[in-house]
């Protein structure tokens, strides 16, 4: 039998409660479709607009959210009922916003530490403080750190402390929500670089999330692009730049910033007008129908599932469905 792929999903959703006035209850379907295998070692970049659902997704995936209805497998095993303490070193995340994810009453090395101690990784105090140097010196940041408080530090170097409390527990898998957004321009590339010489080092399997195709293009084996609530396209990196087929991508790839003004506003043209409806009251069939240039009777009826339109390149569209 051929070798399970590191995480599967089947038919993984998820739907937040929440209460209007009168007693009224509402779902916003944050996560509806997302049929994604994530390989051993590969990047898989996961882009779509504020509020897609890609955090939902990660988390779902980690099941710091419990998924609403759906299976999680991780190398073949159901995860999606057991006990996460044992999968939670195996499958890490690094979190968009590097102040608010460090507990500013913890020094840089109780931060570290407390990862260590959850799962009994060092066995001596020695051993301890030895592995917590080392986990610093190997995210750029100096040993002597070790005593200092999250304020003390940039947001570069915060998100290094990040990046070191994740890689504590000798992760597999680490959902890398977002990690260099909050960063300056400059920082951006160190800290991807580190991620993915990371990645060479240790064997690990990213999902990398970003707003903006640009910032993944070049790291992710794959991207899968998502549209309130749905993986919508999925190809490798390259083929997705270069022959986008949902017209949502194209309208994505479209935003991209280019040096040219004038290409840009002649661009511009060409995105869409109006507004993406509320993960709340989706519309019927395929999502994106409301706003499609394209949209043809049939888009308003039935939901178009995530198929090959090319060797290795899918796409949920019903003009790819003949
Ligand atoms: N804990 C929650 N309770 C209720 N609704 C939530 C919760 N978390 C997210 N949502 C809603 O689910 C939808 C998806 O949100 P999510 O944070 O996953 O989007 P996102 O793609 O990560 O956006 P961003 O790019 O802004 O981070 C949004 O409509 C959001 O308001
Ligand atoms: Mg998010």
């Amino acid at each position: 039998m051929s070798k399970p792929p590191l995480l599967h999903l089947e038919n993984l959703k998820k739907y937040f409660r929440v209460k209007e006035g009168w007693g009224k209850v509402r779902y916003i379907h944050a996560v509806e479709s997302a049929p994604l295998d994530i390989e051993w070692g590969e990047t898989l970049g996961l882009v779509g607009e504020s509020g897609c659902g890609k955090t939902t997704l990660g988390r779902t995936i980690l099941r710091l959210y419990q998924p609403s209805s759906g299976k999680i497998f991780f190398k073949g095993e159901d995860i999606t009922q057991v006990n996460m303490l044992p999968y939670r070193r195996k499958m890490q995340i690094i979190f968009q916003d590097p102040s608010s994810s460090l507990n500013p009453r913890m020094t840089v090395g109780e931060i570290v530490g407390e990862a260590l101690d959850i799962h009994k990784l060092a066995s001596s105090r020695g051993e301890r403080k030895e592995r917590i140097e080392a986990l610093l010196e190997r995210v750029g940041l100096n040993s002597e750190q070790a005593n200092r408080y999250p304020h003390e530090f940039s947001g570069g170097q915060q998100q290094r402390i990040g990046i070191a409390r994740a890689l504590a527990v000798e992760p597999e898998f680490i959902v890398c929500d977002e990690p260099v957004s909050a960063l300056d321009v400059s920082i951006q590339s160190q800290i991807v670089n580190m991620l993915e010489d990371m990645q060479a080092e240790l064997g690990l399997t990213y999902l990398f999330i970003a707003h903006d195709i640009s910032v993944v293009r070049h790291i992710s084996r794959r991207i899968a692009v998502m549209y309130l609530g749905c993986v919508v396209e999925l190809a490798e990196s390259y083929e997705l730049y270069k022959n986008p087929l949902h017209p949502y991508t194209r309208s994505l790839l479209q935003a991209v910033p280019i040096p040219d003004p004038d290409l840009t506003r002649a661009r511009k043209r060409e995105i869409l007008a109006g507004e993406i409806p509320s993960p709340m009251d989706s519309p019927p069939g395929c999502r994106f129908n409301t706003l499609c240039p394209q949209a043809k009777q049939q888009c308003a009826q039935a939901a178009p599932e995530l198929r090959e339109a090319a060797p290795g390149h899918r796409v949920a569209c019903h003009l790819f469905s003949e």
